[in-house]
């Protein structure tokens, strides 16, 4: 039998990494404008990273991680997302201590979770994310939100939703978690087994529970919102401000939890509301979490994020229909006749992508009509023809693919022709 991929992971071939590279390419130019720069944080962790960081009461810590014992006899896990790394390696570099802050990091990379694959839920996958380590300002909520926002919607994306929450402070949470262990109390039997635990532990996430989703306590149960204390409430309540101010529409949605322990005061999700984008509709999903960084071993240090999937984010530009504008293939194909011929037709193309332009040529030994398909089927704008006519002439051919005429070069000359051919090109928007 052959061997084939692990469920739940994916090959991205070519015609689809082009797509990967324009968004990856849009993000980026996209961060920069909000100034943000790149963290890369190594794929795999001390176990206890993330049993600290994400909260060993989270689905994702109790059953989702890649978890092996290596050589040295260490407990290491692959990554299932990124912000406990983005902050290990904040208060291990000591970021802290740079004079500028807040602190504002972004990063692309694949993460890993064993959940059951499904379409948008994979094994390994690939977030993009951003972390602003350093500011309590409600206006950097804000900022987050409008940063996760603005991927969407410079990509082409329309049908989207963006849904927030306040976790509160440790005071407001303290309170609503006994409310929460007074409602579920009583039904505490009917719970599965990990509710059961979760309830004394961590009553928060029996709110989360893939299990007891449809149990009717659950509709019933108190919400955060209803025991904000007043600075939570205020502080909440800027958030809202901001957003208003910057004409960024957003709903209340007292149920929104998060699926790890991190986070308090804002928490949000950006959801598709595109037909046909299937069972899962969350495209992002963030939110504050102060106290993470003592947590890891660092000085006090607010935080907040967000964390996309470019697989969702790529789903919803399906959804939507949305073409995105990549550039994949070449610009010029150059096709030669003779064995003298392909001699020199190596050392130009050599030549011309040194100068910057992007060739390719035949290497199938084909006749002139065979190359001139592959060119076709290219889509060049250009084919430089060099046949041991031309050669003699110290000149080649070009064809403008388009308009079909052909002009003569002398070799010379070749590199400065293209140039301004394809400079003229794009001047005129081809
Ligand atoms: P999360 O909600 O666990 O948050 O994941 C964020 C996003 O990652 C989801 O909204 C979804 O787009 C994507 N995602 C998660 N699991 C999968 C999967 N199995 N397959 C495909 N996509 C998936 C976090 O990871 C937090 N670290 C976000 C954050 C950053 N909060 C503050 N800073």
């Amino acid at each position: 039998m052959t061997v084939q991929a692990p469920r739940g992971t994916q090959d991205l071939l070519p015609g689809t990494t082009e797509k990967w590279q324009f968004v990856e390419r849009k993000i980026t130019d996209l961060c920069r404008r909000f100034n943000y720069q790149e963290i890369r944080t190594p794929i795999f962790e001390h176990t206890e990273l993330f049993q600290r960081g994400v909260g060993d009461t989270t689905d994702i810590v109790q059953r989702e991680m890649y978890t092996f014992t290596d050589r040295g006899d260490r407990s290491i896990t692959l990554r299932p997302e990124g912000t406990a790394s983005v902050v290990r390696a904040f208060v291990q570099n000591k970021l802290y201590g740079s004079p500028t802050q807040p602190t504002k990091l972004y990063y692309f990379g694949p993460m890993f979770r064993y959940e059951r694959p499904q379409q948008g839920r994979m094994r390994q996958f690939v977030q993009f994310g951003v972390e602003a380590l350093g500011s309590k300002d409600p206006a950097i909520d804000a900022e987050i939100m409008s940063l996760a926002m603005s991927v969407y919607q410079e990509l082409g994306l329309k049908s989207l939703k963006l849904v927030i929450n306040s976790l509160g402070d440790t005071e407001s949470r303290n309170n609503h978690r006994e409310a929460l262990i007074n409602h579920f109390e009583p039904h505490k039997e009917e719970l599965c087994a990990d509710c059961q635990v979760r309830l004394t532990k961590n009553p928060l996430r029996v709110l989360d529970c893939k299990k007891d989703r449809e149990h009717p306590a659950m509709a019933t149960a108190p919400s955060i919102l209803e025991y904000l204390n007043e600075e939570s409430g205020e502080y909440f309540q800027k958030v809202q401000n901001y957003l208003d101010h910057m004409g960024i529409p957003y709903e209340v949605d007292k149920n929104l939890v998060r699926g790890l322990d991190y986070y308090n005061h804002t928490a949000f999700e950006i959801m598709s509301d595109a037909d046909g984008f299937g069972a899962i509709t969350t495209l992002c999903g963030g939110g504050r979490y102060n106290g993470l960084v003592e947590d890891l071993g660092g000085p006090e240090t607010p935080g907040i994020g967000f964390a996309l999937s470019v697989e969702r984010l790529l789903m919803a530009l399906d959804a939507e229909a949305v073409a995105l504008n990549e550039n994949s293939g070449v610009d010029c194909y150059f096709v030669s006749l003779g064995d003298k011929a392909q001699e020199e037709a190596v050392r130009l193309t050599y030549e011309l992508r040194k100068a910057g332009i992007q060739i390719d040529k035949d290497y199938q030994e084909r006749k002139l009509k065979a190359q001139f398909k592959t060119a076709d089927r290219l889509h060049v704008k250009y084919v430089i023809v060099l046949g041991e006519n031309e050669l003699e002439n110290n000149q080649v051919s070009v064809k403008d693919m388009e308009s079909g005429e052909q002009q003569e070069v002398a070799l010379c000359e070749l590199v400065t022709y293209l140039i301004k051919a394809l400079q003229g090109d794009k001047q005129d928007g081809k």
